[in-house]
């Protein structure tokens, strides 16, 4: 359990007015007695979004996604719970006056505080005398002591195991160590994992350290480059983008993200004032990094490596990040391999105007599938033209046009016969996406009981009318819900959506249902709906307990027993 009180986040709550919190994300567009946005949670092009200033939720229609404030906070900044509680006390100006713990964070507790101090370590070595040579090179690198400390660059010596030994002392188990990767144990031996390197703290979305990844700096050439944290239970590689805890709200204030290769490259391209900028943590995005960058609901401008593992890995997470309706742009720096090296050969402002300048992605394309290809050859050509027809895609009309028009004259095709083939892939488009299409389908019974529990939330005398007239749904998910609606009520006389969805946040599952069930509803309660879905619900109940009777009376052998079910059936029957 939190270790603050229900009241005190329910005063946060009250405190915060949720349009003016949404509103700091997004634009809100007054209408009637709410206010709709374009939704950040789905790929959405008319505002389905919509805000409940009365009811102080949010619910998007389309992909129902929905809410009271924090449930906001959470997915858009893709918080945890306490988490979200503090940034909206931090944002009305409310004073938490206990530690933030909960059973869930409790658990991570430990490590961060391990890794922790492993780059409270590092860092300290640096400016040692051992650090002299590290530190050294860092500024052959352009790389300052205040840069140094921004990023918390340190030094893992050539000793043995002191940051075990360290780690020990402070009472941190063996175990512990060996598992978040800062130690190998070979027999008894037991030797720290990174020595003789530089090393580079790894944060968290959330700015915790997870990892490490560590360079050489002294001219072994035997050795690997980098060495990084192996995969830990707080350290995924797919989870993590590289310096997007600072980066964040650089990346809102200037409304584009900057993604580069190397962790080096960011630390350079930031510490050089161009501070939206995040690194890939290998090449190719995972689907969780994509919904990340997609929240921030801003254009993405990929400035990868100057060579062809950076193309193609610009090609293929500029497709990944287009599908997922992401607006990318495509920057291909020249005379240098990668931003780093760009800053030191050209400056700062020459880097400045590539991304002011940089270019649609569709360009990129166009040029890149022109890689390895002899366009006067026939075969070739036929090959381009028709991957270039399919990489179009994601484009809207107006470019797909300009694209193929283009095209038609670059290489004297036929225009309508371009046009057919897009057409031709949009039907197959369409096919396919339709397949992707997340919204859940609902039966008559899930809508029913969704609405008898929305209202039951809002309002506590369908409690009793419920309680009257039908008490019981099908599924545990909802009883145990319908407990918590009637435990909460007990306690507090009265209900309402906002404070009871706060309520049950920490279960997990109900809260995500509690949302779910709030996306499927409109905000007006009247009696007669609400009987209606009771009726309902008690004729399907009628029906699974007839098809139940059904199966009994096909499997029982003893024909007076049987006799008795049919008896029973038919009374059944009659009553639906
Ligand atoms: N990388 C890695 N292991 C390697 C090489 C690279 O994990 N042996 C990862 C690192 O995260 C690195 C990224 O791939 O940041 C990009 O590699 P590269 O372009 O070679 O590194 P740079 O960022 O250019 O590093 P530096 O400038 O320090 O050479
Ligand atoms: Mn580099």
């Amino acid at each position: 359990m939190a270790l603050i009180k229900d009241e005190e986040i329910n005063t946060i709550r009250e405190q915060s007015d949720i349009v003016d919190i949404i509103s700091q994300y997004l634009t809100l567009t007054k209408q009637g007695k709410n206010y709709v946005a374009v939704c950040p949670f789905h790929d959405d092009h008319s505002p389905s979004l919509v805000v409940s200033p009365e009811k102080q939720i949010f619910n998007c229609f389309t992909c129902r996604t929905g809410g009271n404030v924090f449930s906001f906070i959470m997915k858009y900044e893709n918080v945890g719970f306490l988490e979200a509680v503090k940034m909206v006390a931090d944002k009305v100006g409310y004073k938490i006056n206990l530690d933030f713990v909960s059973a869930n964070e409790k658990i991570n507790q430990v490590d961060y505080e391990i890794m922790d101090l492993a780059k409270k370590y590092y860092l300290n070595n640096i400016f040692t005398e051992i650090g002299v040579s590290a530190r050294k090179y860092l500024n052959s690198r352009k790389l300052g002591e205040d840069i140094i400390r921004e990023f918390n660059l340190g030094l893992a010596p050539s000793s043995k195991n002191d940051l075990y030994k360290i780690l020990i002392k402070k009472g941190y188990t063996v175990e512990k160590i060996e598992e978040l990767g800062l130690i190998n144990r070979v027999g008894l031996e037991v030797y720290d994992a990174f020595t003789n390197r530089i090393m580079i703290p790894i944060e968290n979305l959330k700015g915790d350290v997870v990892g490490f990844s560590a360079r050489i700096f002294n001219g072994e050439t035997d050795a690997a480059k980098y060495i990084n944290t192996r995969e830990t239970p707080i350290f995924k590689k797919g989870q993590i983008l590289f310096n997007f805890h600072n980066a964040r709200k650089y990346i809102r204030n200037e409304k584009l993200c900057i993604i580069v290769e190397g962790n080096m490259d960011a630390i350079n391209v930031s510490a050089s004032g161009i501070k939206n900028v995040v690194a890939l943590m290998g090449v190719a995005l995972s689907l969780e990094q994509i919904k990340v960058i997609k929240r921030l609901n801003v254009p993405v401008v990929l400035m990868l490596d100057n060579d062809e593992a950076g193309l193609n890995a610009t090609m293929k997470n500029g497709k990944l990040l287009q599908e997922n309706g992401v607006i990318v742009k495509v920057i291909k720096l020249t005379g240098a391999k990668d931003p780093d090296e760009y800053i030191r050969i050209k400056g700062v402002d020459a880097l400045k105007e590539n991304i002011k300048y940089a270019r649609n992605f569709i360009d990129f394309k166009l040029e890149f599938l022109k890689t390895n290809k002899n366009l006067e050859n026939i075969d070739d050509l036929v090959n381009y033209v028709k991957e270039v027809i399919n990489s179009l895609n994601n484009e809207n009309d107006l470019t797909k046009q300009v694209v193929i028009s283009k095209i038609s004259k670059d290489y004297n095709i036929d225009y309508a016969l371009l046009q057919n083939q897009i057409n031709l892939m949009n039907v197959n488009h369409e096919i396919e996406s339709s397949k992707k299409v997340k919204v859940k389908k609902y039966s008559k019974y899930e809508l029913a009981s969704a609405k008898v529990l929305y209202y039951m939330m809002n309002d506590a005398k369908y409690i009793t009318i419920y309680k009257n007239k039908l008490g019981y749904l099908k599924e545990r998910v909802e009883r145990r819900l319908i407990s918590e609606i009637i435990f909460y009520n007990n306690e507090h006389n009265s209900i309402n959506l906002a404070n009871f969805l706060t309520y049950i946040m920490e279960q997990q599952d109900l809260f995500e249902y509690v949302n779910q069930i709030i996306s499927m509803n409109d905000e007006n309660l009247n009696d007669d709906e609400f009987n209606n879905c009771i009726e309902i619900i008690l004729k399907i109940l009628k029906l699974d307990e007839i098809n139940q009777l059904k199966e009994e009376i096909k499997k029982e052998m003893d024909v007076n027993k049987k006799v008795e079910l049919i008896s029973k059936l038919t009374e059944l029957k009659k009553e639906v």
